[in-house]
């Protein structure tokens, strides 16, 4: 009132255009309502250190999330802000992160979990039946290989007063495999992957798969060989054998390829059952190629078994769907027939066959690594979100030559018609028969490994923007939440859509692999001349490989 009348105009004039730009900004640049900045249009940062930092924030994010909410604990509910112990209780995802976190060089929650581990006490159990594969990946993984970079590569992130906490990941590992030990009690050795806490029961159902078998291997004789204490790296040799040496000894018509479990007391292949690169079948291929990686010496003849595998797999399972023969799906089995679905679980195929090509010099592998990883961009392109299904099926282009002449698969099923009727069959080439996103790490995975063997930028492109799809449709609540539906109308940032959790191997696995996709070699990086140094393992905590260690 006590200023001029034309001064008084002007000032207006400022809060006119000051709200005019707030409102564009608001409207316009930034997405919904979203204010930590993690969501943002892709296709405007294009440096790798620029995406890094974005990357690294999301990872804090989640991060953050759990601890206020769910540390020590082992798994967040991000969107009622809950915990669960599901994982025995030790505090998973403050375990499993640890790795993520040295690699994106985050002192804070390095820090935090090296105070937390040497706490953990093992013999105090949430609930009596132990997972042993999942506390081997999770655990002892994380520990292991935390140690392998926190005493090489990563010794900076020491402080002098944590050193003491660097050698406790070596004797918690040890701790927690001797408390894990009694589950390789069966008749044979083979380990049955539970383990009843109170009676010492080691059998479930009588079965295990070969995934959860093989996948115990590299840890465990890892464990030996740092500790130089034999036993661990017996252990899982014994329970080997049967997959080693099959009973019968063709499990499957399809040369190289097994069915999923075998009978825990008597070792003898269940041939009915289903196999392939889908959950708890494909983990098998995976680590005989990463083991002949730790040790070629060691492990020779799984060099040899995965070529067997990989050349059948391209020969046997490899599939294109109708309407899109551009793309090649990989069909699991039963008997002798092949059934036609792929799980998000099994899109690691990729990584597998490029690391395969990359170690062992063959270009046919290579290339057909990255038809795959092309089509899981593809899988990933056709939903809503841009985000790929849980699961899927297909109807294959055989149907039409004459090849496959079942009825019953050359048709889309009924209950699915309707994403027939709407067009998306014939514009995405499959069928969605399990919409949920688990927040999944394995296309990003495969993409690093594209992108680390040929170097090509595109891959790197793909995975950043896949990763903002993961950040913009699934952050909700205090971190973030796995899909309902990747092809459903949903709205940013609010809890509808989403499913209250948030796996370990979110902060884990997802961040980390788009993370490091984006950062320059590295001694501990996937090599382009296939003469590693170190090997991911399956939960992506990266190990040194025998041959360095002796150095
Ligand atoms: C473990 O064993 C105890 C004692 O026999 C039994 O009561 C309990 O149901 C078992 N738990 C599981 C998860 O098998
Ligand atoms: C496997 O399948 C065959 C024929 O399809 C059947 O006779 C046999 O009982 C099945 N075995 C098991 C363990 O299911």
């Amino acid at each position: 009132m006590l200023l001029p009348f034309s001064v008084d105009r002007l000032r207006l004039l400022e809060v006119a255009v000051f709200l005019g730009v707030a409102y564009f900004f608001l409207h316009f640049s930034r997405i919904n309502d979203d204010t930590s900045g993690l969501i943002v249009d892709a296709g405007t940062i294009e440096l790798p250190e620029e995406r890094r930092a974005l990357i690294r924030e999301a990872f804090r994010y989640g991060w953050e999330g759990y601890l206020t909410n769910a540390f020590p604990h082992d798994t967040l509910s991000p969107l009622s802000n809950t915990h669960t112990d599901d994982r025995s209780g030790w505090g998973a995802t403050a375990v499993d992160a640890l790795t993520a976190a040295i690699l994106m060089e985050i002192p804070e929650a390095v820090g935090t979990s090296l105070n937390y581990i040497p706490r953990i006490n093992w013999n105090i159990v949430s609930y009596e039946g132990m997972a042993i594969f999942g506390s081997t990946i999770r655990y002892m993984g994380a520990m292991l290989s935390a140690y392998d970079l926190l005493t090489t590569t990563h010794k900076h992130l020491v402080s002098e007063e944590s050193t003491a906490k660097v050698e406790a990941l070596l004797t918690q590992s040890q701790a927690l495999a001797d408390a894990l030990s009694p589950s390789f009690g069966t008749v044979r050795g083979i380990n049955s992957n539970f383990l009843n806490w109170t009676s010492g029961a080691v059998t479930w159902n009588g079965f295990n798969d070969i995934t959860a078998i093989s996948g115990l291997v590299l840890e465990w004789t890892r464990l030996s060989d740092m500790t130089g204490n034999r036993e661990y790296a017996d252990l899982v040799a014994r329970s080997m054998e049967p997959i080693l040496d099959p009973e019968p000894q063709h499990p499957s018509i399809y040369p190289g390829l097994y069915p999923k479990r075998l009978d825990l007391d008597t070792g003898v292949f269940n041939v009915n059952d289903t196999g392939g690169w889908s959950h708890a079948g494909g983990g098998l291929y995976e680590m005989f190629l990463k083991l002949s990686i730790y040790d070629l010496e060691r492990f020779g003849s799984y060099r040899t078994k995965w070529i067997e595998a990989a050349d059948s797999t391209m020969k046997n399972l490899a599939s294109h769907p109708r309407h899109r023969p551009d793309l090649t799906f990989l069909a699991d089995f039963q008997e002798n027939v092949l059934l036609y679905q792929q799980d998000s679980s099994g899109m690691f195929a990729a990584a597998s066959f490029i690391l395969g090509g990359t170690v062992t010099g063959k270009k046919r592998f290579i290339n057909f690594g990255l038809q795959l990883v092309n089509t899981y961009v593809e899988i990933y392109d056709a939903t809503r979100t841009g985000i790929g299904p849980e699961s899927i099926g297909w109807v294959p282009v055989t149907c039409d030559t004459g090849e496959e002449t079942r009825e019953e698969v050359c048709q889309v099923p009924d209950s699915f018609g309707d994403q027939e009727d709407s067009g998306f069959v014939e514009r995405a080439g499959y069928y969605i028969t399990n919409p949920n996103y688990l927040l999944r790490p394995e296309v990003l995975e495969s993409l690093y490994y594209a992108y680390r063997a040929t170097k090509d930028e595109a891959y790197r492109d793909l995975s950043w923007k896949i990763v903002n799809n993961i950040i913009k449709w699934c952050k909700a609540g205090s971190a973030f939440a796995e899909l309902e539906d990747v092809n459903a109308k949903i709205k940013i940032g609010s809890s509808k859509g989403r499913r209250d959790w948030m796996s370990s191997y979110v902060l884990t696995e997802v961040f980390m692999y788009a993370y490091i996709i984006h950062l320059d070699d590295a001694p501990w990086q996937l090599r382009s001349d296939g003469n590693m140094e170190w090997i991911f393992s399956t939960q992506a905590h990266p190990l040194k490989v025998k041959k360095t260690q002796e150095q």
